[in-house]
């Protein structure tokens, strides 16, 4: 009884002492003084995963890819007459074709672990047909990074699920979990014993809010209630892919199986501005908040005003979650007066709708970790076609985690996004994300000036923890 009470009271002392070293900076716009920082003093723990990060659709396009909803998506017509996609993937980087030549890459980067998606429109591009060439693919591109020692990190799904599946209504219904589970069980069983890293969803908050909310994804929907329920049945499935997983695997040194999520703080351009204030509220809890809390208090409320009320509780959602995936580009600043992208005195641009801000990454590093599983940083990256200011954003984005880390966080891993240039969604091939420029026409790849930097820091992280010769 006694030893008890004694746990409870330091586990309370605990929870105070956390709140203290590591208070919520969730609302801070926090700057440092980059010209005093030393960006030369960054170490990370001997285990680290040092990658790339990829998914299949963005590197294989719908040539290789044309089962998939997205494919079909890129047929379609709004009710205009126009296009429902503007940009067309075709076969993207020919990953598909090329995937040794790609790890060839990630080989001569010397990086450990490698991020991709498995395409489940592939593997099962028929309802409860199964591809035996498709499986027989993965499991070639696994044997080769095995073989290159380089950790396999696996998402199950990444934006894109077959067009049978999206026919029957996708994961706005219930019933269509089963589904999903299906697929994750069959490929689990296949290379269970050729990767321990498994992400069941990529970006649960975008994904809806593409989809469901802005409606420029397929299924092009704009629809915020239903955004909510569509995010409710994919943490079902979420809990529901772990548990299974986990029963066929219970050791959890051979399979850790968790979720990534986009953190972008959306923060009033004008602090003091209450509309500005309600908007960005709004925008955090359906882009990133209403998931971050199922997992921090088992219970999921999904409600905007007049336009969405959903609720969900599981019991222990944080259960299923053996890690918690990162991914982190950027604040988005938002002004009532302009619909422009707005940055603060000083912010530099990049060539997505937002500025560098790597402080950024570290208030993302302490939301993320109220959950209190290990975190990964599972993308992060910059859209900068003109090279003139990635090596910066790399110096900032790897010292911001650097110091997470010697400030006590658990993080265990960095995934550079992306390998290669590739599909950006909606905004097509001009968004130049690659450490790799890719020529589209000879599908040549050539390493970006910036990511010799990158290739540094990994060089000397690998040398620190390099046995000494006596
Ligand atoms: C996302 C995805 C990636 C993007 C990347 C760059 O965040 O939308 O996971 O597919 O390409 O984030 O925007």
């Amino acid at each position: 009884m006694f030893k008890k009470k004694l746990i409870l009271i330091s586990l309370f002392f605990m929870q105070i002492a956390n709140c203290i070293t590591h208070p919520d900076l969730s609302k801070q716009e926090i700057r440092w003084d980059w010209k005093k920082i030393d960006y030369s003093d960054i170490s990370f723990p001997k285990n680290f995963l040092f990658g790339f990060g990829t998914s299949e659709y963005q590197i294989s396009g719908a040539k290789n890819c044309p089962h998939s909803n997205w494919a079909y998506a890129e047929n379609k017509k709004k009710k205009n007459g126009k296009d429902f996609l503007e940009f067309k993937s075709g076969k993207a980087c020919d990953h598909w074709n090329s995937y040794k030549q790609d790890i060839a890459l990630l080989k001569q980067f010397k990086v450990n672990s490698y991020r991709f998606s498995i395409e489940w429109s592939n593997i099962e591009p028929e309802k409860g047909v199964f591809n035996k060439a498709a499986i027989k693919h993965y499991h070639d591109l696994l044997d080769l990074l095995i073989e290159n020692n380089i950790t396999p990190f696996i998402t199950l799904h990444h934006f894109t699920h077959p067009q049978w599946f999206e026919e029957l209504g996708g994961f706005e219904r219930e019933s269509n979990i089963t589904y999903f589970v299906r697929f994750c069980k069959t490929v689990f069983d296949q290379y269970k014993n050729k990767a321990k890293y498994w992400v069941t969803f990529n970006e649960p908050g975008v994904y809806v809010f593409q989809g469901y909310v802005r409606g420029v994804y397929p299924p092009g929907k704009t629809n915020t209630h239903l955004a909510g329920k569509v995010t409710r049945n994919i943490l079902r499935a979420h809990a529901n892919v772990y548990n299974v997983l986990r029963a066929i695997e219970p050791n959890k040194q051979k399979a850790q199986i968790g979720i990534v999520h986009n953190i972008t703080q959306f923060e009033p351009f004008n602090p003091k501005n209450k509309i500005e204030k309600t908007v960005t509220y709004y925008l955090n809890h359906t882009f990133y908040d209403a998931v971050l809390d199922f997992f921090k208090t088992d219970k999921y409320k999904f409600k905007i005003p007049l336009f969405a009320n959903v609720k969900y509780e599981y019991k222990n959602a944080k259960s299923t979650l053996d890690f918690f995936g990162l991914n982190y580009y950027s604040h988005v600043l938002i002004s009532w007066k302009s619909k422009k992208p707005q940055y603060r005195d000083g912010e530099i641009a990049t060539d997505m709708p937002y500025g560098i801000y790597a402080e950024g990454m570290y208030r993302a590093i302490n939301q993320a970790s109220k959950i209190g599983v290990p975190i990964y940083i599972t993308e992060n990256g910059i859209a900068d076609a003109k090279d003139d200011r990635r090596e910066m954003f790399l110096k900032q984005y790897l010292y911001a985690v650097s110091k997470a880390i010697k400030d006590g966080y658990d993080v265990r891993g960095y995934f550079y996004w992306s390998l290669l240039d590739n599909f950006e969604w909606d905004m097509g091939y001009d968004l130049k994300f690659g450490l790799f420029e890719v020529n589209y026409k000879t599908q040549e790849r050539k390493l970006r000036k910036s990511g010799l930097y990158y290739k540094d820091v990994l060089e000397r992280h690998y040398q620190k923890y390099l046995p000494k010769s006596k």
